[in-house]
């Protein structure tokens, strides 16, 4: 069973600027909601029951956000509001399964994974980018169906446009296990369009198990000078560990760009 979760929360978010020059990107709301409370919804209706947040010192907003009991309990005192005080149990609820690891310098996703290496307790665990929001369908909760059916790591994938593949990781397609589940037998970090193995993308879900480790201590810098788990996940899968690319049912938002953003507020803003 996977029970453990990690959220690497400690890259800049320039690409929300000005948003994000003070404020942390997982903070901003998306129809009322911090985006981030969208992500633990997800991990808790899956079965998570911890989930490791890797922030930076710059990003200490995000914990303050889940420990500010004092402020909460004077403004109750005072007030006695129903809606704060469920708020603030379901900030509780929240807080209690969360634990915190530093990345200072965001030397790229790999290097934040790794800063959980001494937390993970079992085999295999869960790891999902807060700018991917899926809704409509529980994407970690079918993902792990698929672990716990054939045991091995999975990806979250995705059909991307041609033209847009040196923004994504690009995954070449293996043996057909059904109808929405393959074998992954390479991925490849933000290429060029001549040497996409296919249009199709990790998005930001993936069951990992604890191997990633040792590949990530060892991994070199790549695209950008930064270290990506994607080249890590390379080469686990150019070690013969199985990967399944999983195409999940519900709908993608990215909430990363400044325009993904905005539409991901009116797509919610539908539900
Ligand atoms: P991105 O590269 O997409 O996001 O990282 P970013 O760096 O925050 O944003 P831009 O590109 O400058 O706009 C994907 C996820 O990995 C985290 C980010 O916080 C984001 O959730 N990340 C990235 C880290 O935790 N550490 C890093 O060194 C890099």
């Amino acid at each position: 069973m996977i029970k453990q979760a990690i959220i690497p929360l400690a890259g800049l978010g320039t690409r929300l600027l000005p948003l994000t020059s003070v404020f942390p990107k997982e903070l901003l709301p998306i129809n009322g909601k911090p985006g981030i409370e969208f992500i633990l919804d997800e991990c808790i209706e899956a079965g998570i029951k911890e989930i490791i947040f890797i922030i930076s010192k710059k990003k200490q907003m995000i914990k303050d956000y889940f420990y500010n009991d004092l402020f909460y309990k004077k403004i109750i005192k005072k007030k006695n509001d129903p809606r704060i005080i469920k708020e603030y149990k379901k900030i509780l609820k929240y807080k209690k399964m969360i634990k915190f690891v530093y990345q200072n310098k965001p030397l790229g996703t790999g290097d934040a994974v790794l800063k959980t290496k001494n937390f993970i307790r079992d085999d295999f665990f869960l790891m999902l980018l807060p700018d991917d929001l899926i809704i409509k369908r529980n994407c970690s909760k079918s993902m792990i169906k698929i672990h716990n059916r054939y045991k091995s790591s999975v990806m979250a994938s995705m059909n991307v446009k041609k033209s847009s593949v040196s923004r994504w990781g690009i995954y070449k397609l293996g043996k057909r296990i059904d109808k929405n589940n393959f074998i992954i037998k390479d991925v490849i970090e933000k290429p060029i369009i001549a040497n996409a193995p296919s249009n199709k993308a990790v998005i930001g879900r993936y069951i990992l198990s604890k191997k990633i480790f040792s590949r990530l201590s060892k991994q070199k810098p790549g695209k950008g000078g930064e270290i990506h788990i994607t080249d890590a996940i390379q080469s686990l899968i150019f070690k013969n560990e199985k990967f399944i690319a999983h195409n999940f049912l519900g709908k993608y938002l990215d909430c990363g760009s400044m325009n993904g953003y905005i539409k991901s507020t009116l797509e919610i803003a539908k539900l």
